[in-house]
């Protein structure tokens, strides 16, 4: 297998992977009792057990097990009534995922610039697209350039790192935006002390093999709102209003997770703290290890932020190293370390460079310069300071 292989895939022995899942709880036990009960598919005592464990951690009423984190964040756009020809404001600075999401019920993205210190969500630029270039008509915000209603506002917590919600929310509220959290790579980070994924009207999860933690693929969608919660399960299960006489109100999907699927993301979920702190041990070390190596930025926390450290990410100045991010990235990578560079901001990829950005030169900026490094939860010190010592090495 290639060392390009899929964050979360396997990787050839002896080669240290950026994030992979650790399995060493209950993860046998529990797949073998769905097997014996015969229990496999998208009903059982798993699905109710894994919902219930989530909603309780994050302090949430609800939570609807989906089969990925993209189905999560579609169904959410659609229990929150975001229409086609509405926009939402998403970040430029994210995997494509949410996005694709929007324009599957029709909608369109309008592009948040990233902001410089933790790469979220730019609140200050939300809030100057939404001051100058939206008015009011009708009762309804609405894009003054392309006359269409501005529904949602969409923030990613980038590298599980939170955004600033509380500004966030503020600026949402002002506009009666609904707020549709993406919380797929921050499962285990807070904010202000509040969990990630408890933030929004609603939120969504990831169980993606390189997230935090896996079912091996899978999502969630959480939310305190009774009406929504229903509503995102029937249109889960194929909005089936009688099973017998398949009856269906409207077009649903099967967007459901698997007994199976929930058995394993279950045993993961009685893990969760362990491993955000087996990560966050190693940020710290990486922190230390890589401190004085010049032309090297190193990921900041921010003051309201516990963050989980999905993703350690540093910032490559190449005048003062003399190597660029993608040079490192292929030095590592013959070293036997996998390491990669954060995404391509979405604005100017080719399905959306029609659609509008607001700013988008610091997401360039940071594409151009950032590389994650290995940050599984299974990192062993000896291998994070391999990987230190290597970065020293090759960006002198
Ligand atoms: C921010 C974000 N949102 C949504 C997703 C989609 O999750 P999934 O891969 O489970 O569909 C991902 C990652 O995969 C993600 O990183």
């Amino acid at each position: 297998m290639s060392m390009q292989s899929e964050p979360g895939a396997p990787v050839p022995e002896g080669v240290i992977p950026l994030s992979v899942p650790e399995i060493r709880g209950n993860e046998l036990k529990y797949t073998r009792e769905c097997l014996d009960s015969g229990w496999v598919s998208s009903a059982g005592a798993f699905v109710d057990r894994f919902e219930q464990a989530v909603a309780g951690y994050l302090g949430v009423k609800h939570a609807v097990a989906t089969v990925s984190g993209t189905a999560a964040v579609h169904i959410a756009l659609l229990v929150a009534g975001v229409a086609p020809d509405d926009e939402v404001l998403v970040p430029t600075l994210t995997f494509v995922a949410p996005v694709n999401a929007v324009r599957y019920v029709g909608a369109w993205p309008v592009f948040i610039d990233a902001e410089s210190a933790h790469y979220q969500m730019d609140p200050a630029k939300l809030a100057r697209f939404l001051e100058e270039k939206c008015h009011g008509v009708q009762g309804a915000l609405c894009n003054k350039a392309t006359g269409r209603r501005v529904r949602a506002v969409l923030p990613v917590h980038v590298l599980g790192h939170p955004c600033d919600m509380d500004t966030i929310i503020e600026v949402a509220r002002r506009y009666e935006l609904t707020v549709i959290e993406d919380a797929a790579e921050s499962l285990g980070s807070e904010y202000k002390g509040r969990r990630a994924g408890s933030l929004g009207d609603i939120a969504c999860l990831s169980f993606n093999g390189n997230k935090i933690i896996t079912a091996g693929g899978g999502g969630m969608l959480v939310t305190s709102s009774d009406a929504w919660a229903q509503r995102a399960r029937y249109l889960t299960t194929q909005a089936k209003d009688d099973p017998l006489e398949y009856i269906h109100g409207e077009i649903g999907y099967n967007y459901r997770l698997t007994n199976i699927q929930a058995a394993i993301g279950l045993a993961q979920m009685e893990k969760l703290n362990e491993y955000v702190q087996a990560r966050r041990a190693r940020a710290r070390q990486y922190d230390e290890l890589l401190q004085d190596v010049p032309g090297i930025g190193l990921p900041g926390e921010a003051p309201w932020a516990h963050w989980n450290y999905w993703l350690y990410t540093i910032l490559i100045n190449e005048k003062e190293c003399r190597v660029t991010s993608r040079e490192l990235m292929r030095r590592l990578e013959r070293a036997g370390i996998q390491s990669r560079p954060l995404w391509h901001p979405v604005h100017s990829l080719p399905p959306y460079r029609a659609c509008e950005a607001v700013g988008g030169e610091v997401a360039e900026l940071l594409y151009s310069r950032a590389l994650s490094l290995p940050s599984s939860a299974g990192l062993s010190s000896r291998q994070c300071s391999f990987v230190a010592s290597q970065v020293r090495r090759e960006s002198g």
